[in-house]
């Protein structure tokens, strides 16, 4: 079958369209003809080596947290979702950027009258989204969230979502003036640029500051969010774009100001809560696909443009979500 993955870690440039076997679905798994692919910052660090080198069939390593399509067969065991079913699924150990991909049926539900291309970028995201917010972050109705990196898959979700689960008030912080045109677009009452965005967020709260923080950026970012938590807000760290040294955070100043940092990893959710994900998939599917939850449409690329989708994600220059098409694009 035709994937796109990489053999020696690197720059965008190391992935390559490869003919790979089709994977066989084992115990409760079932087999997906992959329909689209969700583009997650997280295949930007498998491509980079933070996951390790490549080690798969032929010596490469096909990257892809997410995807939507039909299911092809059932391993031993497997029972629903039925061959032919229009299914999405979160795939913890990759495999997504090919015509094929096997799944653990936990992750896997199907994607009812979502179309296809929307549901690709669901899987990862959204359970994502879900978790940072409720299952670390304990949001409450009325509270005020503050989500960096916002314009992103996972930010922009977020921000849909916490309005839903009642967030009175949803600020972002994004990297350039430009971006912060998109708040309304995107659901946030205001965007501000990161680098200033200690002031804004206190000027836009009254000086009162936010509940819940989301970072996936780190360093002096995820300092800065401490000092704008309200009394008993949280802060939760999910990722590390700005690639920063880790910290420690200082007990006695958390508890001398009433302050919490918690701590979210989708692939320590798979391992030890997997219905946590299936659930927060489900309930992701399908209220969005009824409207109860809003979200932009993602933007459809053919899988052959992997390298220039690459590219933005890792110059911070995307936006919402991107999905590649997998079905009927052919490189060359
Ligand atoms: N812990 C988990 O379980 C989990 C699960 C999923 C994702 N994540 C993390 O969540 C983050 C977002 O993932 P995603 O897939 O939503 O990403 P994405 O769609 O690629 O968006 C990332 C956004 O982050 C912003 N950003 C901030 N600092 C950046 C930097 N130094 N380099 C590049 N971009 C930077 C960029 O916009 P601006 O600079 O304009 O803000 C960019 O648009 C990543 O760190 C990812 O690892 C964690």
């Amino acid at each position: 079958m035709r994937a796109y993955g990489f053999k020696s870690n690197g720059g965008p440039e190391v992935l390559e369209e490869i003919q790979v076997p089709v994977p066989r679905p084992g115990p409760g798994q079932v087999l997906i003809e992959v329909a689209y692919a969700g583009v997650n910052f997280a295949e930007v660090q498998h491509r980079r080596g933070e996951f390790g080198e490549p080690a798969g069939p032929g010596g490469y390593d096909v990257p892809g947290l997410e995807v939507s399509g039909t299911v092809a067969a059932l391993g031993a065991g497997a029972t629903a979702p039925a061959v032919g079913a229009q299914v999405a699924a979160y795939l913890p150990a990759f495999g997504g950027y090919a015509e094929f991909a096997v799944a653990d049926t936990d992750f896997v539900r199907p994607v009812g009258r979502l179309p296809l291309a929307h549901a690709a970028g669901v899987p990862c995201v959204y359970p994502t989204a879900y978790g940072v917010l409720t299952d670390a972050g304990r949001l409450h109705r009325g509270e005020t969230v503050l989500i960096h990196a916002a314009a992103g898959g996972v930010g922009s979700a977020a921000a849909r979502i916490a309005r839903t689960l009642g967030a009175s008030r949803v600020f972002g912080t994004v990297g350039s003036e430009t971006k912060t045109q998109l708040a309304e677009e995107l659901g946030y009452d205001a965007l501000f640029v990161r680098d200033a965005f200690e002031d804004a967020v206190l000027e836009a709260t009254e000086g009162r500051g936010a509940d819940l923080v989301l970072d996936p950026v780190g360093g002096p970012v995820r300092q800065a969010g401490l000092r704008v938590l309200a009394p008993f807000g949280r802060v939760v760290a999910y990722g590390d774009l700005g690639r920063h040294a880790d910290w420690t955070a200082d007990v006695r100043e958390l508890w001398k100001n009433n302050r919490t940092v918690a701590g979210y990893n989708i692939g320590d959710v798979a391992r030890r809560s997997p219905a946590t994900i299936g659930e927060h998939l489900s309930r992701a599917l399908s209220a969005l696909a009824s409207g109860a939850l809003a979200s932009v449409p993602p933007a459809v690329v053919p899988a052959a443009d992997i390298v220039e989708v690459h590219r933005r994600h890792e110059a911070g220059r995307s936006h919402g979500k991107t999905v590649l098409a997998l079905a009927g694009h052919r490189a060359g």
